[in-house]
């Protein structure tokens, strides 16, 4: 049974009634928000409610990609008092929605017309049963590769274009006497590489067979045979120091110079934004080797808790309308590297990379490439994700598994979901 199956059951055995713990007229916002950059841009939704009159209760549990946060926001349901609201993302939105714990969001929707405004793509994950019951705040790419141009210089290399070119620029700027390729062990950053590893070998059908539609074929094929051996060559390009390593303590080796290149979604951006520095020239970006007609989306949304008290659930409407305004849209993903999720503003203001992001999503909406990220939540449901984890992070961590074993071991992964 899945962990939100058993939460419904604990609340029904123990008669739970659903009450939010906020005072009436304000919000508590459950997010994972805590690094430098992430707390900037939190920080402009705090002050815009604070500026409408009402109170903000931050609950931030910190834990890049969020696996903490949930874990606390199931045992703070469980004991019948979830937050005002939460950052829940993709499939699992439909999860709460199905335990009939979201509020309905109509109200504001159809006042502030998000259903002319909203990409359709971004729409459909924030409806449950055709009522909006969360609000995107940005659209973040996965896909990037970030680099340091004096590294990259003192080696001798370009920003590579494929994988193989990573392996060769790698190498050089090992020898040139830097870490390669900064990266954390942990499971969900091993998984972000790894997808866009798979992505960028082995191209965006194969992705979306493999790690959308989850097909068996696909997923124990040679196809992601050849995948995750690429991805076990990764390691080579990373340093000893990486277990347990948080994903902006590695984007900062790249900010220090004492390693070339980074492979993470755009939140890396709001670390190097937050330590004063511009796209194109202090850093660099570019679409992860091989994924350039790719783009891996991962949208941030706010869901809100079925409230019962008048002036909570005005709050809590309060907060929908903002996050959708152009000032929070702009101002918050100036700070967090995201895009919008409207695509209707002025974005002259965004850094060449937002530009490039947003050329992109439009560009791979239309004519294909457009895919979920499964290590950011937005392609399975919650259980499967991680048992994919699981074999993503044992296999990279295991020198003597082969990659036919975790292919096989992915297969099952995505048979034992509980669903
Ligand atoms: C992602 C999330 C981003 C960012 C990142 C690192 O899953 O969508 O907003 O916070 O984790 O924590």
């Amino acid at each position: 049974m899945s962990t939100l199956k058993k939460t419904t059951l604990a609340l029904a055995l123990a008669g739970a009634t659903l009450a939010t713990t906020a005072q009436a007229n304000e919000v508590e916002v459950l997010h994972w928000w805590t690094s430098g950059g992430e707390a900037r841009a939190a920080n402009v939704l705090k002050e815009l409610m604070e500026a409408e009159g009402y109170g903000w209760q931050d609950f931030a549990v910190a834990g890049g990609g969020g696996e903490t946060a949930m874990t606390v926001l199931k045992s703070r349901a469980m004991s019948g008092n979830p937050p005002s609201a939460a950052q829940i993302k993709g499939p699992e939105i439909q999860e709460w929605g199905e335990l009939g714990l979201l509020g309905d969001l109509n109200g504001v929707a159809d006042a502030e017309g998000w259903d002319e405004l909203l990409p359709e793509v971004v729409a459909d994950i924030m409806r449950h049963d055709g009522k909006y019951v969360a609000v995107p705040v940005n659209v973040h790419r996965v896909n990037w590769l970030w680099a340091n141009p004096e590294v990259l210089e003192a080696a001798g290399v370009e920003m590579p274009t494929t994988l193989d070119e990573l392996f060769e620029a790698g190498e050089a700027i090992r020898e040139a006497g830097f870490v390669p390729l900064a990266h954390g062990g942990q499971a969900w950053q091993d998984a972000t590489v790894f997808e866009s590893v798979v992505l960028g070998g082995q191209g965006s059908e194969f992705y979306q067979q493999a790690l959308v539609e989850l097909d068996p074929e696909a997923l124990g094929g040679e196809q992601m045979v050849a995948a995750l051996e690429d991805f076990k060559r990764m390691r080579e390009l990373m340093d000893e120091g990486m277990s347990g390593r948080d994903w902006n303590v590695a984007t900062a080796m790249v900010i220090e110079g004492v390693a070339g290149f980074q492979l993470m979604g755009d939140w890396a951006k709001g670390e190097f934004t937050a330590a004063g520095l511009t796209a194109g020239e202090d850093y660099l970006c570019a679409a992860a080797p091989g994924t350039e007609d790719a783009f891996t989306f991962n949208i941030d949304s706010l869901a809100m808790f079925r409230v019962t008290d008048d002036e909570e659930r005005e709050a809590q409407e309060a907060l929908a309308r903002l996050v959708l305004e152009p000032t929070f849209q702009e101002a918050f993903n100036l700070a967090k590297g995201s895009i919008p999720a409207r695509p209707d503003l002025d974005m002259s203001e965004f850094d060449s990379c937002a530009q490039q992001s947003l050329a992109d999503f439009q560009r791979t909406a239309e004519e294909g490439g457009l895919v979920p990220s499964m290590a950011h939540g937005m392609a399975v449901r919650a259980d499967i994700q991680g048992a994919i984890f699981d074999v993503v992070t044992n296999y990279f961590n295991d020198a003597d598994m082969p990659a036919e074993e975790a292919a096989e071991r992915m297969v099952s992964a995505a048979e034992a979901a509980s669903f």
